[in-house]
């Protein structure tokens, strides 16, 4: 029986041979001279490491790993993963394996990322919008009757900008009312700061769930480009065809490997918990002023907050030097700043410029 990923793969993804990459195409041999590469080391002043190769074209010993640190197996789950360069790759990599430019749909429920939207519209597919309700959840009813013509269903948990954790509930619900008709793409960028959430042990049960990560967030590695998709054989065939030929260069994949060792995770452990801990901190110091509205919940590194002064609090933080995220272009959340946690130090120069703006009545 055909896979839903199969079903709703365009015909010409389905055709595509993966490009024969040199590293795709091996080989043994004692001199490689099949990839126009330097045959020898060129190490430039301060560099280290040895990068004249080309690395490779799927990187096992990285995705494996970062299947060890899911405390999941592919054999065990039915999971599989693959290594790319940051989580919105991933998503920009489902978009065009699963949609056909011009013609498929892609559903997203704002306030949320906006890549979903964005790799959608890059080739012209078309965004259905299913607002979130008020408290932030889904809106399963408003779902479920528009989920027919749609390829792919982008939820984010926690969400991004409004920092809650989408219900596992809901989401059971709709890879079983999605189950035939589209792939359910759960955002897992920010699962370090509420782990439990995940919903990667569903893959198992549900071929149509993807799940993406991130080393960017709770690992602190976001320049080094890498992300994780994992998901089903079937949605994995269609996916290696189109990624690119080499998709994480070596040295992001040196230093993901030793982010992934007991040790680097237990450093990010560590880190995720005082982060936690400074985010409540500003929390309750927030909490103090008048000139904040509402602080919603957050299971991530970041707050959203509502004001409630005539002044556009972005652009005031910024006159203070202090650059945080305007969300007022969200119809849902006027007046809202999101506010990246960082050290103590940091948060106590926001709140001291938001206590000098309440008292000064700007
Ligand atoms: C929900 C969400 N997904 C994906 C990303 C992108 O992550 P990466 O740096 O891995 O591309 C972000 C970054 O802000 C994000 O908030």
């Amino acid at each position: 029986m055909k896979s839903l990923a199969e079903k709703i793969a365009p015909d010409a993804i389905k055709k595509l041979i993966p490009y024969q990459s040199a590293r795709r195409i091996g080989g043994s041999g004692h001199l490689w001279l099949n990839a126009n590469e330097l045959e020898s080391s060129c190490t430039y002043e301060g560099q280290q490491g040895d990068y004249h190769r080309y690395p490779d074209f799927l990187p096992d010993q990285l995705a494996n790993a970062y299947l060890e640190y899911c405390h999941t197996h592919s054999e065990a789950i039915g999971c599989n993963a693959v290594a790319v360069r940051g989580a919105d790759e991933a998503i920009d990599l489902l978009v065009r394996t699963f949609c056909q430019p011009g013609v498929d749909k892609i559903m997203v429920c704002p306030p949320t990322y906006a890549m979903y939207e964005f790799c959608a519209d890059s080739i012209a597919a078309e965004t259905i919008k299913v607002p979130l309700l008020a408290n932030f959840q889904l809106d399963m009813a408003a779902i479920n009757a528009q989920l027919g013509g749609v390829n792919i269903l982008f939820l984010c948990s926690p969400n991004n900008p409004t920092g809650n954790i989408i219900s596992q509930a809901d989401i059971i619900s709709l890879l079983e009312s999605a189950k035939d008709k589209a792939l359910v793409v759960v955002d897992e960028a920010y699962i370090e700061f509420a782990p439990q959430t995940t919903v990667v042990a569903l893959i198992a049960q549900y071929p149509n769930l993807v799940v993406i990560r991130t080393l960017s967030k709770a690992f602190g590695l976001a320049s080094i480009r890498c992300g994780f998709l994992l998901a089903d054989e079937s949605v994995m065939d269609l996916v290696t065809r189109l990624i690119a030929p080499y998709p994480v260069a070596d040295p992001s994949a040196e230093i993901a490997l030793a982010a992934l060792t007991e040790q680097g995770i237990s450093q990010m452990n560590a880190q995720t918990d005082t982060l936690i801990t400074i985010r409540e901190w500003f929390v309750s110091e927030l909490k103090r002023l008048e000139i904040v509205e509402q602080i919603f919940p957050s299971s991530t590194n970041f707050v959203l907050v509502k004001f409630n002064t005539p002044t556009c609090m972005y652009q005031y933080l910024c006159s203070k030097g202090i650059v945080t995220r305007n969300q007022a272009h969200e119809p849902a959340l006027s007046n809202c700043v999101r506010i990246t946690i960082g050290s103590k130090e940091s948060m106590k120069e926001t709140l001291l410029a938001l206590a000098d703006m309440e008292a000064k009545k700007i």
